[in-house]
């Protein structure tokens, strides 16, 4: 895992923006996050994609999550969402982005359908993700499968609770959701989690320092073999091995992408 750690959330965004348009400019399927922390890195892609830096043509994307009973219509619904804040904005194909289908009365079928359409799109290139405070990615709470494939999980008390500032209440907040499995994400070439703020401190060690743990299901990028974390100076201030990251940032080899891959041409 590399540990990347950045002043200031916008300085998160445009690292992250970073990273992922290296994979876009190769057509990457993408996969997508939803939450407030990926919106800072989305503006600065569609302001890369608005300077005519970057075009999205060739890309696919598929988002991680969707809460059961929301029409793609539904303002708060992910399929919404992420076409509000993000694919709108930029040259993508409109049928070329995926989500789960929330809207299946059937939603185990949904979540078979959606493991297959990834497969059978060759797997996601580069996966955003965004931590929840309690350590959950995509809607994989505390206590699931560390090998889960896209599946149906009831949303934890806590998880209500933070995403209810988007609702009117918490009443209306989704109990369900679909969402890509521990094992599916970890099937992703490459892992850009971000977090940002005091409130994701504890949440950021316990996935980078603690044990391997479905208490903590973010700590199963421990298993990746290419996972970066991008990380403002208060999400990180938990983490015990502050320094050793940075020290491994600046003595970083010059021909090495984030993706840990040769950049061409550069030896
Ligand atoms: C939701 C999403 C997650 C996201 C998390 C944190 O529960 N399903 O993908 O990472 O919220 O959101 P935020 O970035 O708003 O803190």
């Amino acid at each position: 895992m590399e540990i990347l750690i950045r002043p200031t959330p916008e300085e998160v965004a445009v690292t992250a923006a970073d990273i992922l348009s290296a994979h876009i400019k190769r057509g990457a399927v993408l996969g997508l996050a939803t939450g407030s922390t990926p919106l800072a890195t989305y503006r600065q892609l569609i302001a890369r994609h608005r300077a005519g830096e970057l075009s999205f043509a060739g890309c696919r994307a598929f988002l991680l999550d969707e809460y059961v009973g929301l029409a793609p219509e539904h303002e708060q619904s992910y399929h919404y969402t992420i076409r509000n804040e993000f694919t709108a904005h930029i040259d993508i194909d409109d049928a070329a982005v995926h989500s789960p289908d929330g809207a299946d009365p059937r939603p185990w079928e949904a979540a078979e359908r959606y493991e297959r359409a990834i497969i059978d799109a060759g797997g996601v290139d580069v996966q955003l993700l965004g931590i929840g405070t309690n350590g959950h990615i995509g809607f994989n709470e505390p206590a699931g499968s560390l090998n889960s494939t896209t599946h149906m999980e009831t949303l934890h008390q806590q998880t209500v609770v933070d995403n209810s500032r988007f609702f009117d209440s918490e009443d209306e907040v989704p109990t369900h959701a679909l969402t890509q499995g521990l094992a599916t994400i970890r099937r992703a070439r490459h892992l850009v989690l971000l977090a940002t703020g005091l409130g994701k401190a504890e949440a950021v060690a316990k996935l980078a320092e603690g044990p391997l743990s479905a208490s903590c299901p973010a700590s199963s990028l421990q298993l990746h073999p290419q996972a970066t974390v991008v990380v403002d100076e208060e999400a990180a201030s938990h983490l015990v091995e502050k320094e050793y990251y940075r020290y491994i940032e600046a003595h970083r080899p010059a021909w090495q992408g984030y993706d840990g891959q040769p950049i061409e041409g550069v030896l």
